[in-house]
């Protein structure tokens, strides 16, 4: 199978083609448009081992961009969208390009799979996220709940899934859509909860804590979600919505307090910072779909925290030039005024 994988230079795309590619005979055409969150470094295990590079592929280009796109679709037998704006904070200061990659970006790849110029129907997966369901205060939410964003970055994350249900019903085309949970794992850009507080408390920086810390996030691990976005790819059935759930439900201030711990750091580095505007509470999402099709995520979050902490440890020149140029600027908007109104948490 040839599969074109929008986003591939990215934190899970870049696992995901990682290790399609080693386990199985696929073909890989990448389109990225390497974004800030975009590194070509992340696909240097694939294009550094011939076996691998000679089914590889990496176009740089934009998902929203219908000349890329076209051919790259005609000439694929399935597309694996991961591209996206990721991060809830950025969409907060400004919301643009996640409407422009989450809307129009969906809906050109959308358009280029349902024209079939060669008869040929493709199999689209929509990679979504579990954000789509707003805060869950309790319970779990499952497939069938109603679709109820509450940031920038969820609300461009559900319309993308409304225009895939759109082209389903009214195209007939072979989409799926999965919803992980939060990821973490290596490789993960530095501005997401788990690398940044590595990364801070290994350079001895203060880790911003938003509010009391007692927000729930239920922890996947990126092999894991990569391999889901994969078995659902290969055994999901054409239209469906499939939970991918770690789990694992922690309070952030757990989760901190285990990253200190993991690296040798005091408490005193945690700083409670005013919160982020419209946080959600908890998510939690009930697995059971996907588990009856026969996947289930296999790397505890204790073990799995414990590898990311030694990842960032040996990498660090991998993430030391992702915190430069741009990402100061981003550092000082987002955390300047916090940090200067923090108490100890
Ligand atoms: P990421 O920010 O690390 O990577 C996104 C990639 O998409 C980057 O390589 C970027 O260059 C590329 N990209 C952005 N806009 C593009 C465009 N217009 N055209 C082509 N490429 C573009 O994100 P991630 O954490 O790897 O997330 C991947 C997907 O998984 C996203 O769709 C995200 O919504 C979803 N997701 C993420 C998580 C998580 O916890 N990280 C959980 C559930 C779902
Ligand atoms: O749930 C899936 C989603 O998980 C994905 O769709 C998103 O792409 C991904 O970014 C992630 O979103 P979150 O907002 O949950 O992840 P983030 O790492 O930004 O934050 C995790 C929690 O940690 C959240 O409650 C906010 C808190 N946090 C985060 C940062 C960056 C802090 O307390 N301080 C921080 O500096």
């Amino acid at each position: 199978m040839k599969i074109l994988v929008c986003g591939g230079a990215g934190f899970i795309g870049s696992n995901f083609v990682r290790r399609r590619l080693a386990a199985t005979d696929d073909s890989i055409v990448v389109l990225d448009k390497l974004t800030y969150a975009g590194n070509r470094l992340n696909l240097a295990a694939v294009e550094s081992v011939p076996d691998l590079a000679r089914r590889f592929e990496f176009v740089r280009g934009d998902i929203a961009d219908p000349v890329v796109v076209g051919p790259l679709v005609d000439d694929a037998d399935a597309v694996v969208n991961f591209a996206a704006e990721s991060h809830v904070d950025r969409s907060i200061l400004d919301a643009d390009a996640f409407l422009r990659t989450g809307v129009i970006g969906v809906h050109v790849l959308l358009e280029a799979v349902r024209r079939q110029s060669d008869g040929r129907a493709r199999r689209f997966v929509q990679v979504s996220t579990d954000e789509i369901y707003g805060a869950v205060e309790q319970g779990l939410s499952v497939e069938t709940d109603p679709l109820e964003p509450r940031s920038p970055y969820a609300a461009a994350k559900a319309a993308g899934e409304l225009l895939v249900r759109a082209y389903v019903v009214t195209h007939g085309v072979d989409a799926l859509i999965t919803r992980g949970a939060n990821t973490y794992g290596p490789f993960q850009h530095p501005e997401k909860l788990i690398p940044l507080f590595i990364t801070n408390a290994l350079d001895d920086r203060d880790l911003p804590l938003y509010g009391d810390g007692l927000q729930q996030r239920d922890w996947l691990h990126v092999d894991d979600h990569a391999d889901a976005v994969g078995f659902v790819l290969d055994h999901g059935t054409g239209g469906e919505a499939y939970n991918i759930a770690g789990g694992e439900l922690c309070f952030n201030r757990d989760v901190t307090q285990r990253i200190l711990e993991l690296t040798g750091k005091p408490w005193t580095l945690v700083r409670s910072v005013p919160d982020r505007p419209g946080h959600d509470r908890r998510y939690a999402m009930d697995g059971k779909k996907l588990a009856a099709l026969g996947w289930r995520p296999s790397i505890g979050f204790e073990d799995g925290l414990a590898q990311t902490v030694r990842w960032f440890t040996d990498n660090q020149g991998w993430w030391q030039a992702m915190r430069s140029g741009d990402w100061l600027d981003y550092y000082e908007r987002q955390y300047g005024w916090r940090l200067a109104a923090s108490t100890p948490a």
